[in-house]
């Protein structure tokens, strides 16, 4: 069914700015068309494998998504919202055109360097985190993963997400991202600038996406995309690659910008992006971009555009990185560390890996590989993933490294689907098998979290703000 449209005279007089006469009808007709829905298999919980599995469990259709390997449309009666599966991480709820500009960044990094991930990677504007779990989903715990988020308000939702899916080798970060190309010069390997816009290719989502519409509001929109292009590309080393993605339609927010940019910058090299799925005419654009236009193909508007810099760009000058005395974390010496791994192995049983660990208050900390150079230069939410909390002879794990390091606990007991959503409730658990400590619970092999086993029960160690009252479907086979 389609929903009434409401649009603003101001965007219907633009209108002929963007495309010929003949096609206005059909682009109209396209938006009021109902999302379709999609979701992205998180590689950090579910191998390729399961994909086909989790579907046919929930009665879902599959059709993959041309430019995502893990992403896919799906039709079906449930709700994928509901899912356990959705719960405990094993896939995100993400429209198809949302995964383009990450599978950009993927497919040129591969072209350039071969199997290797990136070692810093910067996601500008990360909340609510679709494209940050994907790109953890891509680098798979490796190298340094900064999410930046201006949005106080926004930064409790990107952290939820990360945690769920398991994103562990993340440094969350709450600036103005225009601050960052100074803070950081030619420090990052890939950027992500999925900018701030006007949204016009989410009107199926929403109706009135954009009844207020207004030149005036695009051209102050337009002015913060600036910036941040500018603070990324200076944030970037050279050689480095950036994306910049908006679900904008209009040429102000994307062409027009990229090309002033690239005037402006003689060391910025656009790539073309049409070579890297030739067979997806319907998305190309002229000067390379990548640009869906929900009448020509089926999915979100949205506008991709890459650039490289040179490699031979100038270094900028660095400021000495100078860690605040307030900064609340101290490292752990080499010594400690080791305590620290063995306590893990003693008590957990979980064979933590080496890195750079660090404490507060009695609790244990990793930080992503490059966190350290960073820390000095930039204000941090989360400088890394929580391990844990000594207790004793105990290093009692925190629910996002339990989730984190699943693969590698030992002591994990499989519940089925009620078990699990009397679980996900807050409730503990039955238990007649004499066991005690931490058990990590898992619902067909995705790790839901913590539970203390103790004469007879598995103490629910939930996080409280993750305990969810809705219903949760599930499929026991
Ligand atoms: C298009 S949304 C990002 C969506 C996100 N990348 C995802 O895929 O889930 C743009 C984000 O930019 C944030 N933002 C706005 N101004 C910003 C700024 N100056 N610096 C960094 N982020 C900003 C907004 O709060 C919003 O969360």
């Amino acid at each position: 069914m389609s929903a009434p449209l409401s649009l603003s005279a101001g965007f219907i007089d633009y209108l002929p700015q963007l495309l010929a006469t003949n096609e206005h009808q059909a682009f109209l007709d396209a938006c009021a068309q109902p999302p379709k829905k999609s979701i992205r298999f998180n590689r950090l919980t579910t191998s390729a494998e399961r994909h086909g599995e989790i579907a046919a469990g929930h009665g879902w259709q599959l059709q993959p998504i041309p430019w995502c390997d893990d992403g896919y449309w799906l039709t079906g009666e449930e709700s994928p919202g509901n899912a356990l599966e959705h719960v405990a991480g094993g896939f995100y709820i993400q429209e198809a055109s949302s995964m383009l500009p990450v599978a950009v960044l993927q497919r040129l990094w591969h072209q350039q360097h071969g199997p290797s991930t990136p070692a810093r990677v910067l996601d500008m504007a990360a909340a609510p985190g679709s494209k940050t779990t994907q790109l953890g989903s891509w680098l798979a715990g490796n190298g340094t993963l900064v999410a930046n988020e201006f949005a106080a308000s926004r930064l409790k939702a990107l952290y939820t997400n990360l945690s769920r899916c398991g994103v562990g080798n993340t440094i969350l970060t709450n600036h103005d991202g225009a601050i960052i190309g100074n803070a950081l010069p030619d420090w990052f390997d890939a950027i992500l600038l999925d900018a701030p816009c006007s949204g016009e290719g989410t009107i199926r989502k929403d109706a009135k996406a954009f009844a207020n519409w207004s030149l005036p509001a695009i051209h102050e929109l337009v002015a913060t995309q600036r910036r941040l292009l500018e603070s990324a590309f200076k944030a970037l080393r050279p050689g480095g690659l950036l994306v910049y993605s908006t679900c904008s339609l209009n040429t102000l927010e994307n062409e027009q910008l990229i090309d002033r940019f690239c005037a402006d910058h003689g060391d910025a090299e656009r790539h073309d992006l049409r070579p890297l799925w030739p067979q997806l005419a319907a998305i190309h654009h002229p000067q390379g971009h990548l640009k869906i236009w929900p009448h020509r193909f089926d999915a979100e508007g949205f506008f991709v555009a890459a650039l490289s810099k040179a490699a031979d760009a100038a270094q900028q000058p660095r400021t000495e990185a100078r860690l605040s005395p307030r900064f609340p974390y101290q490292p752990l010496s080499a010594k400690e560390q080791l305590q620290c791994r063995q306590l893990a192995a003693d008590s957990q049983q979980l064979s933590l890996p080496e890195g750079d660990y660090w404490q507060r208050d009695g609790t244990i900390w990793l930080f992503p590989e490059a966190a350290r150079d960073l820390l000095g230069r930039l204000l941090t939410n989360r400088p890394g993933l929580k391990i844990g909390e000594i207790h004793g002879r105990e290093l009692r794990l925190d629910h996002d490294a339990a989730i984190v390091f699943a693969p590698l606990l030992q002591r994990r007991i499989a519940v089925n689907g009620e078990q699990a959503r009397a679980f996900l409730a807050g409730q503990d658990i039955e238990d007649d098998a004499g066991r005690k400590g931490d058990w990590l619970l898992c619902y067909q092999g995705l790790p839901l979290g913590l539970a203390r086993a103790a004469q007879g029960r598995l103490r629910n160690r939930l996080p409280r703000d993750r305990v969810r009252q809705t219903t949760i479907a599930d499929h026991d086979s």
